[in-house]
């Protein structure tokens, strides 16, 4: 996979976004414990987060496993709700799931063997969300046609009557996201799109979401454990750690000028852009536990700059360059990094990570995969 493709420049400010998340937070129910000690707990997938899609602009989501970004995608969905914070569409808040937004955002997931039913053909799975939202037109098989040849699946012919196994990891993923497609979204959510793909194939469905982006101005949120391939495809990137966005800023700037001592840690272990296992962070210890996270700066037991106030005071968002902002202390001048101290609290009024955490929700149900593919069409 080559690197050097020059970047976008992040989208202007007058860019109006398609799609928000302001303040999204989430919980899950979890068992804890063992035996006769053995509770429920919450676990903090999601805290404070904020995120902005604009059309033509891919934002990718960058972090570990388990750091929450597929909470967020599936927040912005809306096929979970969250606990905290609003989604909103052209500005206006979302409430409940209409089929409008339903057509207007989609999701494309990881696993492009168990997002296609194996019963049925590819025809089916184009034809159907294409009935459900009555489109198509006087010719939907045409339809249909039309959408392989958008995903470069051609001659389409070939690939109408075949069931899922009889293509490609790489096929397949182009059907579900032609699938993504049919409905003729604004925003396309893909979950890490091609970390179940082989690597030879991966920079062809890269590829193909940056003509989605050029060519029909879909707005594109791209997830990743891979920061390589987030600088490769994506014009802004949001790194996650623990839960909470500690990084932003547009994608050459934080690759080349990593602001936060996690993001620094996420380049170290990518060296490689044609790796094939998720970035191996071994040594540098391990992502904390989302049911009790650590106070203050939640990456402070694995940095190496971090200071006594680190594990004291969460820090605040530092705009370290126009459209650059890390949350860390080591931006804050030193005269001004006092714990809870109110100045600081006030010149950094709106960021996210100095407000306590919301109350936490009732316990509440999780849902299936299956579900929420099927769910996402309707
Ligand atoms: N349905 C669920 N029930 C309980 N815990 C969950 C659920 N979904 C996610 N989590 C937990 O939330 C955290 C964030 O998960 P996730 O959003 O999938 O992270 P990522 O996509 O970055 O790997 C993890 O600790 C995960 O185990
Ligand atoms: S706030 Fe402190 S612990 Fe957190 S990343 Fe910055 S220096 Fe490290
Ligand atoms: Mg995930």
């Amino acid at each position: 996979m080559s690197l050097t493709a020059q970047q976008a420049a992040a989208p202007p400010v007058s860019v109006r976004p398609v799609l928000e998340g302001r303040g999204l937070t989430k919980f899950f129910s979890v068992k804890h414990g063992r035996g006769i000690f053995a509770g429920t707990a919450r676990l903090f997938a999601v805290d404070d987060v904020s995120i902005v899609l604009a059309p033509g602009t891919v934002t990718a989501l960058v972090g570990e496993s388990g750091s929450g970004k597929t909470t967020v995608a599936r927040i912005l969905a809306k096929i979970i709700n969250p606990d905290g914070g609003e989604v909103l569409l052209d500005g206006e808040p979302v409430s409940g799931r209409p089929r409008s937004y339903a057509r207007q955002v989609q999701m494309v997931f990881q696993d492009p063997f168990a997002s296609l039913n194996p019963i049925h053909r590819i025809n089916y799975h184009l034809l159907r969300p294409l009935k459900i939202h009555g489109l198509g037109g006087d010719d939907v098989n045409e339809a249909v046609e039309d959408l392989l040849r958008r995903v470069a699946l051609e001659p389409p012919q070939q690939f109408t009557r075949k069931f899922p196994h009889e293509l490609s990891g790489g096929q397949r993923q182009r059907v579900a996201i032609a699938r993504a497609l049919s409905v003729r979204p604004r925003v396309l959510l893909a979950d890490e799109p091609v970390s179940m793909l082989d690597v030879s194939i991966r920079l062809g469905i890269l590829n193909l979401l940056a003509d989605l982006r050029d060519r029909e101005h879909l707005a594109i949120l791209y997830v990743t454990h891979d920061i390589a391939s987030a600088r490769y495809l994506a014009d802004t990137i949001a790194v996650m750690y623990a839960g909470q966005v500690v990084e932003t800023a547009p994608s050459a700037r934080l690759t080349d000028h990593p602001a936060h001592p996690y993001t620094q840690l996420l380049l170290s272990a990518a060296p490689d852009p044609d790796r094939v296992e998720p970035p191996n962070l071994a040594g540098s210890g391990a992502p904390p536990s989302l049911i009790a996270p650590p106070s203050g700066c939640r990456f402070h037991p694995r940095c190496p700059h971090a200071m006594a106030i680190c594990s004291t005071t969460a820090p605040p968002s530092v705009t370290v360059d126009p459209g650059h902002a890390a949350n860390c202390w080591l931006h804050v001048d030193p005269s001004r990094r006092v714990p809870s101290n109110p100045e600081v609290v006030a010149a950094n009024a709106g960021s996210t990570s100095m407000r306590p955490p919301a109350a936490p929700p009732p316990i509440g149900t999780t849902q299936m995969r299956r579900t929420e593919e099927d769910r996402s069409m309707e």
